[in-house]
């Protein structure tokens, strides 16, 4: 098997790990943190779990002598969405005074975006398959753009209505209401879930379908987790509320 072959092996046999062992005890982070938690503090963790994402992906297309307008439109997909978990997102979240990440899911998570970004920048250089112009109107590249933009706008909508939540040095947790929380308690999971499917999908590659993996791996069992940790927290959570799919799950 190729470095290449073994990396994306590694990915999705990891995002099956991950999904059992996360189902069982949700990441120590944010709501489910131990009380005395240690680790990096929140801002950081974030940044440098996105770093290599907004580094190494457009260092690979570079490297590998990518160019053309459809790898041009993939780059900038890519480095929106890395960019609003590296540089925006952590800038704006409020009330993280004393909240840290620990240690081992932040390199877990810098490991596994660096494998993302140079896999997907080798996609985007066109190293796994060429995307001439007229993948422009090909019914993958609109469905999955039309998919990554509507999870993009979702996600980010969600994340700004929770870091609104929190006034400036609060720390403590608000019933989220109003558009996308009334039918789910984590519309900004199902966000980002809908971006890397729209991103497999428009990608049509396999490092593109390790993206959507690795989210859904993380982010559904996390999400019932959360949905719990409001049931019991909650009493008034709206009985109809799913934890991330609305009416199913
Ligand atoms: N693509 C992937 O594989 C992947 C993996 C993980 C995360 N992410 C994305 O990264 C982002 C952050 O993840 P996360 O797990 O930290 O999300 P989260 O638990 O929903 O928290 C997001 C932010 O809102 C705050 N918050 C959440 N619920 C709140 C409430 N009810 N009242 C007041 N404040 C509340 C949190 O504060 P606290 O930190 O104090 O709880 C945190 O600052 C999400 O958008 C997620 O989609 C993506």
């Amino acid at each position: 098997m190729t470095p290449v072959g073994l990396m994306l092996g590694a990915l999705f046999a990891a995002s099956g790990v991950l999904f059992v062992l996360t189902g069982r005890a949700p990441l120590r982070y944010g709501r489910h943190a131990a009380p005395d938690a240690s680790g990096v503090p929140i801002r950081l963790a974030w940044i440098l779990i996105a770093l290599p994402g907004l580094v190494l992906c457009p260092w690979t297309v570079y490297g590998a002598g990518g160019g053309g307008v459809v790898p041009l439109i993939m780059l900038v997909l890519w480095m929106l969405a890395y960019g609003w978990r590296g540089v925006l997102y952590p800038a704006l979240i409020r009330g993280t005074h004393g909240k840290r990440m620990p240690w081992a899911a932040v390199v877990l998570g810098a490991v596994f975006t660096a494998a993302l970004a140079y896999l997907n920048g080798l996609v985007i250089a066109e190293t796994w398959r060429a995307y001439p112009l007229r993948w422009l109107w090909s019914i993958r590249f609109l469905y999955g753009v039309m998919l990554f933009v509507a999870g993009m706008f979702i996600s980010r909508a969600a994340d700004l209505s929770l870091i609104n939540l929190r006034r400036r040095g609060d720390l403590g947790y608000v019933l989220p209401r109003g558009i996308f929380f009334e039918e789910v308690s984590c519309p900004n999971y199902l966000g980002e879930m809908l971006m890397w499917t729209g991103w497999a999908i428009l990608t049509w590659s396999k490092p593109g379908l390790a993206s959507a993996t690795l989210a859904v791996a993380l982010l559904l069992p996390r999400a019932v987790s959360h949905h719990l940790w409001y049931r019991r927290t909650f009493p008034n959570l709206p009985p109809n509320r799913r934890a991330i799919i609305p009416f199913v799950m």
